[in-house]
């Protein structure tokens, strides 16, 4: 599925509260993983549950947040937009198949709260995404303006006093933080019984920290602390593989109470196939087609991130070449046209093949760890055909 700016009839519906749960919640059908398009007509996927949870947690919220009235009502509603309009919800994806995984039943109270307790892990991604754009000024997410983007905006339009700019960075901020307090909120009422949350609840911990703390050593690498490969895979470990799918998979599988060899299983697989994920965002943020990602192309050199591909170019790279990088990077204003020049670099030098080797390295590895585990055959079959869709995705 392709980001989507226009609204769909299921988007206004999960907004205005119309959500249909079904009477008999069935979780059978371990469809609609992590990048792969389209869900059937009608039918109701782990996707469309995953998302009636959410919509269901909002409007939970709706009369408290009314209470407190003023424009926090339309801001909360701009987070609820933000949330239901959705990615590719990868993370609940993967905690639900680590949850069949382990044995856990597809259908029942157990999965009904289960499904929300992975849930709530998307609102764990909005904080996450609200507060990335932020830090790497970025105009565009999922198709549409950025949040504090669209909040600025709001802010001109309407001739309030004071920066735009800066009304809207302050709006998202507070959203990012009620967004990560909120999946906190989400999880610990999703109805899972006490042994189990009590097995989340490290796992959830974990994965805060971890998140944050991969942030903060890429805006460290931004400020061009360390520029080796090495310090940029362990970036891309700690910012994305460990909340994408290290933990989402170790959450799934401590709810089912899975042994701890196929927790160690699932959580190798989850850093490879999460850094492959990562490996292959670096990709897209320079040669992705914006129509597809929803975010511009280019945006990545622009922003100066030192991703593994830019490691990977500079320890090769002569010194000519190396100045045309080192000079683009972080450079706001750099035209289409010397972009164009670092695309050719790269891949002259030969990044691009090394960043696509490393992919198919790291997802194959990963393929070995899950054939030598215990995972359910049918969960593995899916976990497998999940790591080919995030790590090859065009988006
Ligand atoms: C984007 O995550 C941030 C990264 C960790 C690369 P996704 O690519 O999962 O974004 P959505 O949720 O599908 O929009
Ligand atoms: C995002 O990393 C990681 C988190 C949101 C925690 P990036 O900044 O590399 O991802 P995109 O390209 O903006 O999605
Ligand atoms: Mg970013
Ligand atoms: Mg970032």
């Amino acid at each position: 599925m392709k980001p989507q700016p226009a609204r769909s009839d299921r988007l206004e519906d999960l907004l205005s509260g119309k959500t249909t749960t079904p009477s008999t919640v069935d979780l059978t059908t371990v469809d609609t993983p992590a990048g792969t398009p389209g869900d059937s007509a009608g039918a109701t996927t782990p996707r469309e549950l995953v998302e009636t949870a959410l919509a269901e947690f909002f409007e939970s919220r709706r009369d408290q947040v009314a209470a407190v009235g003023g424009g926090y009502v339309s801001a909360v509603h701009d987070l609820t937009e933000f949330v239901l309009r959705g990615g590719k919800r990868v993370r609940p994806s993967f905690a639900w198949t680590a949850w069949l995984g382990a044995g856990g039943q597809p259908s029942g109270d157990a999965a009904t709260a289960v499904i929300k307790a992975c849930s709530s892990l998307e609102l764990v991604q909005a904080c996450a995404l609200i507060h990335d754009d932020i830090i790497d000024a970025s105009t565009t997410r999922r198709g549409s303006p950025t949040v504090h983007v669209a909040l600025a905006d709001r802010h001109r339009s309407a001739g309030w006093a004071g920066s735009s700019a800066r009304f809207g960075e302050s709006a998202a901020i507070l959203l990012g933080d009620l967004a990560l307090c909120w999946a906190d909120d989400m999880l610990r009422e999703s109805g899972v019984d006490a042994d189990a949350s009590s097995r989340v609840s490290p796992v959830w911990s974990s994965m805060r920290l971890e998140v944050l703390g991969g942030q903060l050593l890429d805006i460290e690498a931004e400020a061009g602390l360390d520029e080796s490969v090495e310090a940029a895979m362990r970036v891309n470990r700690y910012k994305t593989a460990a909340y994408t799918v290290e933990r989402p998979l170790h959450l799934g599988a401590a709810l089912a109470d899975a042994s701890p060899e196929l927790i160690a299983a699932f959580r190798s697989f989850g850093t490879d196939i999460g850094l492959a994920f990562q490996l292959r965002d670096d990709l897209l943020g320079v040669f992705g087609d914006p129509a597809v990602t929803g975010k511009p192309s280019g945006d990545d050199i622009r922003e100066g991130k030192r991703t593994v591909l830019m490691a990977v170019a500079l320890a090769d790279a002569d010194a000519q070449s190396a100045a045309l990088i080192r000079t683009s990077l972080g450079d706001h204003e750099l035209s289409e046209e010397r972009i164009g020049e670092v695309r050719t670099v790269l891949t002259d030098l030969g990044a691009v093949d090394d960043v696509e080797r490393r992919i198919s390295d790291l997802t194959e590895r990963a393929f070995v760890t899950l054939d030598n585990s215990d995972c359910e055959p049918g969960a593995a079959e899916q976990l497998r055909r999940m790591g080919t869709a995030a790590t090859q995705r065009q988006y």
